[in-house]
């Protein structure tokens, strides 16, 4: 069984687009620059942002982080979106989801001009992703690609079932690996799925995205299967400062002895979805 990395192969990335930075910059050309907004003080958009921001300093980006209280209104923040969509200081923008609950996400989303958007959440970037064009693909699953072929996991032709369906990591993904060159043959299951578990039994590549803790159990893989593990659920612990610990959607202690390869949690992906982020900004830097 292979542990994947994904601290080790984020810092790789990371080191490759802070090289293209030093040659944008040695070229007389500006940085790339993303603007993060976040709404409110949840614990977990707080990290993600702030890990975002850090790693921007990390490959020389500029960076900027735009806050607003739970209660600022729908309008205010597509204020900031129309001023950032116009800026022509910023390649790049994300608004860290999720919203309050008074704030319609969707509209938000669908408010991001497309060539900004290096979230890939807006329906124009899905759609080109469908088609198979060149557009921003959202973060979780574009390091999951990564992942699995710097890795070097065969996916031609092989089964990969994805557990869960958000427009965030299963439904694109889905179709990123079914794309020409990668090949996988996909499933995807959701909270209606008849036979999951064997169906998930049935798998080369199992991506767990649903969000429930230790959901996926040794009986539900094939000996030899290659196991991405996307939950990041906060679970209490004793072990921790914090009070608390991020637990996958995986059985990993008892899954990991039967697969060729699994993703931990942390380590895993998590690292990989901002690489992904710095990797669409680079590209909006480029396209400027
Ligand atoms: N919330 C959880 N993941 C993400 C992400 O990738 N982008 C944004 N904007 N919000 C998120």
């Amino acid at each position: 069984m292979t542990l994947i990395d994904g601290k080790k192969t984020s810092a790789e990335i990371k080191a490759e687009i802070a090289e293209q930075v030093k040659q944008m910059l040695a070229e007389g050309k500006k940085a790339p620059h993303l603007v993060a907004v976040l709404v409110g003080h949840d614990g977990g958009s707080e990290t993600y942002v702030a890990h975002k921001i850090k790693s921007c300093e990390e490959v020389g980006f500029k960076s900027t982080l735009i806050r607003f209280e739970d209660n600022v209104t729908e309008q205010e923040i597509l204020n900031t979106v129309d001023k950032l969509n116009n800026d022509p200081d910023v390649d790049g923008f994300i608004v860290q989801l999720p919203l309050p609950k008074h704030i319609n996400e969707q509209k938000i989303i669908e408010a991001v001009s497309p060539n900004k958007d290096v979230d890939g959440f807006h329906p124009v970037n899905l759609g080109r992703l469908v088609a198979g064009l060149d557009t921003f693909v959202s973060a979780t699953p574009s390091g999951i690609v990564d992942l699995l072929k710097r890795y070097k996991i065969e996916t031609a032709g092989k089964h990969c079932v994805i557990i869960g369906r958000s427009n965030i990591v299963g439904r694109p993904l889905s179709i990123l690996m079914s794309q020409k060159g990668i090949d996988a043959t996909v499933t995807v299951c959701h909270s209606r799925t008849e036979n999951l578990k064997e169906i998930v039994r049935t798998a080369d590549i199992i991506v767990a995205a649903i969000g429930k803790p230790g959901f996926v159990t040794a009986d539900m893989v094939k000996e030899g299967a290659a196991i991405i593990d996307v939950g990041t659920t906060r679970v209490a612990s004793t072990e921790t400062k914090s009070g608390w610990k991020l637990k996958g959607d995986v059985d990993f202690d008892n899954v990991a002895p039967k697969c060729s390869f699994i993703t931990p949690v942390p380590g895993g992906v998590g690292p990989m979805t901002i690489c992904s982020l710095l990797k669409n900004t680079l590209k909006a830097g480029k396209m400027r």
